[in-house]
């Protein structure tokens, strides 16, 4: 019995560059997509967005505007959405990337009902490019392409092992929750998603798990129903 039958994953870029920090760690990509291959023996139906961070971090330093930056950022998530595809693969596991700006050549364009029936078919669907916007992070990508296809959770992988209230590095009485809602997120500014992605699974009652991905386990305990990380509702 698993908890959720249809789940949205959420990677940053960053969960793929392992202890590099910058660019794709092949060994860690594999026992992220091991994982994952898990969730699909088990006949969960698994959409996975990723962000771009270890490619581009963002205009810092740069001088050019914000559209810009954000267009570069979502081709660096198409990259790392071919990279797991590839990973996948290797391991039997059927896939389908789906960019939302028009990359023909490489991938399939995002079209939601093909998405739901590649899922139907238990291929994992990959989204790349993020929401196709500037002005949108890959969080609210997740939450937009969650509630599209009626993922039942997001769960929100992150280098840190749930929700605290406070930076635990920074800060030594930081507490971890085991369980927070949407509007404390947002009252009490926890920077877990930016606010629009927040408020986006807010407003269509997806419920968040935040997790650790330093252990890709920690998803398929998440989806057996242990309590692990913190869960947003
Ligand atoms: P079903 O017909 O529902 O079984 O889906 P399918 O994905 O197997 O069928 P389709 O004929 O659409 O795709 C066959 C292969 O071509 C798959 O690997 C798709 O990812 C790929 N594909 C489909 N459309 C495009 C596209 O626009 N661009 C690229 N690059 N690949 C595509």
């Amino acid at each position: 019995m698993v908890k959720y039958k249809k789940i949205l994953l959420k990677l940053s870029g960053e969960a793929l560059a392992g202890d590099k920090k910058t660019g794709i760690d092949p060994a860690t990509v594999s026992n992220i997509c091991e994982a994952i291959k898990k969730l699909h023996e088990k006949d969960v139906r698994v959409a996975i967005v990723v962000g771009g961070g270890n490619f581009w971090r963002g205009r810092d330093g740069y001088t050019m505007e914000r559209t810009t930056s954000d267009y570069m950022g979502m081709l660096a998530t198409t990259i790392n959405a071919l990279a797991l595809q590839e990973a996948l693969e290797a391991k039997g596991v059927q896939t389908r990337v789906q960019t939302a700006i028009e990359m023909r050549e490489i991938a399939e364009p995002y079209i939601k009902r093909k998405a739901i029936r590649h899922l139907e078919k238990n291929r994992v669907v990959i989204f790349g490019a993020g929401t196709g916007n500037p002005f949108f992070t890959t969080d609210t990508a997740a939450a937009l392409r969650a509630a599209e296809i009626g993922a039942e959770v997001i769960l929100l992988a992150k280098t840190i092992d749930g929700v605290y209230s406070a930076d635990p590095k920074k800060d030594k009485t930081a507490e971890k929750y085991d369980k927070i809602t949407y509007l404390d997120i947002l009252n009490k500014d926890l920077k877990v998603m930016d606010s629009t992605a927040t408020s986006l699974c807010r407003d269509n009652n997806i419920p968040l798990v935040v997790f650790g991905i330093d252990e890709p386990e920690n998803m398929v305990k998440i989806i057996e129903g242990e309590n692990i990380g913190t869960i947003v509702e």
